[in-house]
């Protein structure tokens, strides 16, 4: 009889805890054992794995965090660190493990692949940085904690004719700023995948003003630069009265947006149907609303891509 494991790995998001619960009741429902790993690679190195029944799953889907825990290891690059988790699996007789994370915790489900544990990777970050996937798991909650932020930032922005420099999460990817951007109405988003002129930032905040606007809405991905820096940037052109927020890890709690819930719901059961048909190396993912996988190799291809036609549509709605 197939046993699966599933474990949590990389930055947290909402929506992982309903991933975990769809892998752990889909392999009930089919009748496979399941495990969990607690901690991420951390844990299954230092053997923390434990079989869990339905009850193990119950009163979760709606919160954030992960029950299974999450750790980053980066020693899980050495081959004789791996190896210690495998032995750790293999002496249950589990023979697939379900990795829930961003890519780099792909990076070591790839690794385990190819060393003889069938892996599947369920994208789980709130970056929607991961290539074979429209969305990634906590993107949409991630996404709506920072639009209300934005809206509450407006408000006061507003009321004191102030430009505020908001930066939120992404690591190197630019998705989080832009669709914020968008649905905040900011005036400007700076984001990596697109080159920064602040100059001409300021330019427009200039003109907005000329124009009569009260404030100014700047919202800058991490992977451009900090707000801190934005703001003194801003200040070599203009003398504007800024203020800075940074969201940081709040972008990354609270109880997980129904869209979440449903897509982890989906591709956690995906995960565990792939490996009962003995499909493994590969990521589950939505793709024009239809369930998709991808081989390791393929996600990690090329550097994932921001859609082009919102980024132009952000340009031409914050004139
Ligand atoms: O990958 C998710 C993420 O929240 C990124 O947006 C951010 O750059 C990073 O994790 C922060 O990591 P940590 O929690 O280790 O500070």
């Amino acid at each position: 009889m197939k046993k699966i494991a599933v474990l949590t790995s990389g930055g947290d998001a909402p929506g992982m805890n309903a991933a975990f619960r769809a892998v752990v009741r889909k392999s009930i429902y089919e009748g496979i054992e399941v495990y969990g790993v607690y901690q991420g690679y951390q844990g299954l190195v230092n053997d923390n794995i434990k079989k869990l029944e339905l009850g193990d799953v119950g009163d979760i889907i709606q919160r954030g965090g992960t029950k299974l825990y999450s750790a980053r290891c980066p020693e899980f690059i050495e081959p004789h660190v791996r190896q210690k988790g495998i032995d750790n699996l293999k002496n249950r007789g589990i023979d697939s493990l379900i990795v829930i994370g961003g890519d780099g915790s792909y990076r070591g489900a790839q690794r385990l692949d190819e060393e003889g544990i069938s892996t599947i990777g369920v994208p789980g970050t709130i970056d929607n940085d991961i290539n074979g996937t429209d969305y990634t798991i906590g993107f949409d909650t991630a996404l709506n904690t920072i639009v209300d932020a934005v809206d509450r930032i407006r408000d006061t922005a507003t009321s004191h004719e102030r430009t505020f420099i908001i930066e939120v999460m992404g690591r190197d990817a630019g998705d989080l700023a832009l669709w914020a951007g968008v649905a905040g109405g900011a005036e400007t988003i700076l984001i990596p995948e697109a080159p920064s002129d602040i100059k001409v930032v300021a330019e427009r905040i200039e003109t907005g003003m000329e124009r009569g606007k009260k404030h100014s809405i700047i919202i800058v991905a991490e992977g451009v630069m900090s707000a801190s820096e934005c703001g003194e940037e801003l200040r070599k052109y203009i003398n504007v009265d800024t203020r800075e927020s940074v969201l940081g890890h709040m972008q990354r709690g609270g109880k997980p947006t129904g869209t979440d819930r449903v897509l982890a719901s989906r591709l956690g059961a995906f995960a565990v149907e792939l490996l009962l048909e003995g499909v493994s190396g590969h990521a589950v993912g939505i793709e024009n609303n239809s369930l998709s996988k991808t081989s390791f190799d393929q996600v990690f291809e090329e550097h994932h891509k921001i859609d082009e036609r919102l980024y132009r549509l952000s340009q031409e709605l914050s004139i």
